[in-house]
């Protein structure tokens, strides 16, 4: 069986239709965007930049090649998302080797749906008595976010719809698709 079919336009991804949603040139203007941002505003910070996988792996790429100042780069791993809704539980954080301590750490994610997994990455990186801790992410669905604490850096704000590509996948595919695709209703 083929995973993925096209009709003019849209997208099959196993049981369910995408259609066309955010191109290749308007996320490459927000990427480019986010990082001349993070190049000013961090520049004596000597950030730690945490990527988490695996729905931020092509925004890290994008964005971390267009970091200009000096930085070091780690990946982690902390899924909580089944299906087209999130669960609301979220697991370990596993990956981190380095030491955070009194560093300034920027976490990456793909999208910020309800904040979940965001606010758990960053209460562990408090217990690990981390400097400061900044939030990236491409997209932000500012409807259903349910935390207090700021998004630093948010690429493109997105109403309360499912999305696939440019890593973000439904159930382990779309994330080779090179822009973004959002659910079709009909
Ligand atoms: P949160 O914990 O509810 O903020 O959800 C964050 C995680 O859920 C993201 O890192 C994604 O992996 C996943 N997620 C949230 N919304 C979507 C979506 O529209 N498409 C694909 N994955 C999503
Ligand atoms: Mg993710």
């Amino acid at each position: 069986m083929q995973p993925m079919t096209t009709t003019i336009g849209k997208i099959q991804l196993k049981d369910k239709v995408f259609r066309p949603y955010l191109s290749e040139e308007i996320i490459f203007s927000a990427v480019a965007e986010m990082a001349e941002k993070m190049n000013h505003e961090l520049r004596d910070k000597n950030p730690l930049f945490i990527v988490v996988l695996n729905g931020s792996f092509m925004f890290a790429s994008d964005l971390l090649r267009r970091i200009s100042i000096p930085c070091a780069i780690s990946f982690i791993k902390l899924s909580s998302y089944e299906g087209t809704s999130s669960s609301g539980s979220v697991n370990q954080l596993i990956g981190l080797n380095e030491n955070v301590k009194n560093r300034t750490v920027v976490i990456i994610e793909d999208i910020v749906d309800s904040g979940n997994t965001i606010e758990r990455i960053y209460q562990i990186l408090h217990e690990l008595e981390v400097g400061e801790v900044k939030t990236a992410t491409l997209l932000f669905k500012p409807d259903a976010y349910k935390k207090q604490f700021a998004i630093d850096y948010s690429g493109l704000k997105i109403p309360n719809d499912f999305v696939v590509g440019y890593g973000l996948d439904y159930d382990g595919f779309g994330r080779n698709l090179p822009s973004i695709y959002v659910l079709d209703s009909e």
